[in-house]
């Protein structure tokens, strides 16, 4: 069966191919790219977090767009180092992506470039400490229609996943972000292509 229809009008999703595949399940995990690593963009997150929240005794993160989960857990991280309690819930609409942020358990391909460790070798794979693992949480769900109150975090975080969403849903998506977010913290590429789309976060 084709996905395309489902996944652009549901989804919001970009796609330059024709997605083939026996549920939606699987036609997701076909098309999410979940490329990530932990303390991606840490100076723009340590920023963002300090700006808004040191003054605060415990905050509810939502990461959209989560992918294997390393963003949830170097939220709830810089957290701990900043002494904020936290729950960070990591959202994303592919099951493989959360199996392996549920899991905790890392390659070395996800801590390359890391100058601080918090993880403990785990034979030839790396382990989130139980500790960080209670606070993060996974979630499968669609960023075009998030599966929460209003208001019902502090912050949501998406970063690097706004280019894989077709440009007139665009409002759409971070309208929905600011529903269920009381600060929102884009990355610098997703920052980058709402200037080049000429959308301004503050007259949306
Ligand atoms: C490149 S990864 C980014 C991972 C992480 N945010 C980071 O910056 O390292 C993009 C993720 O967005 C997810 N994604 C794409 N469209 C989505 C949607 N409509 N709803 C939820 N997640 C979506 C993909 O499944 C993928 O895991």
């Amino acid at each position: 069966m084709i996905w395309n229809l489902i996944l652009e009008e549901k989804f919001g999703l970009k796609l330059d191919k024709v997605i083939h595949a026996n549920n939606l399940i699987e036609a997701l995990d076909k098309v999410s790219i979940p490329e990530g690593y932990f303390f991606r963009e840490k100076k723009e997150l340590v920023r963002f977090l300090r700006e808004n929240f040191s003054e605060y005794g415990y905050i509810r993160v939502l990461s959209v767009g989560c992918g294997r989960g390393e963003e949830v857990y170097t939220i709830a991280y810089l957290c701990r180092t900043m002494n904020i309690e936290c729950d960070v819930v990591g959202l994303d609409i592919s099951m493989k992506n959360l199996m392996i942020g549920r899991s905790g358990i890392y390659t070395s391909f996800s801590l390359r470039g890391m100058k601080e460790n918090f993880l403990t070798k785990w034979g030839s794979l790396w382990r989130v400490p139980s500790d960080l693992q209670k606070n993060s949480h996974f979630v499968l769900g669609n960023l075009m229609r998030l599966p929460f109150k209003d208001k019902s975090f502090d912050a949501v975080i998406c970063r690097n996943v706004l280019i894989y969403i077709s440009r007139h849903r665009l409002n759409e998506a971070l309208n929905e972000m600011r529903r269920v977010g009381k600060k929102l913290h884009l990355g610098i590429f997703d920052n980058l292509l709402l200037k080049n789309e000429g959308i301004n976060l503050t007259t949306l």
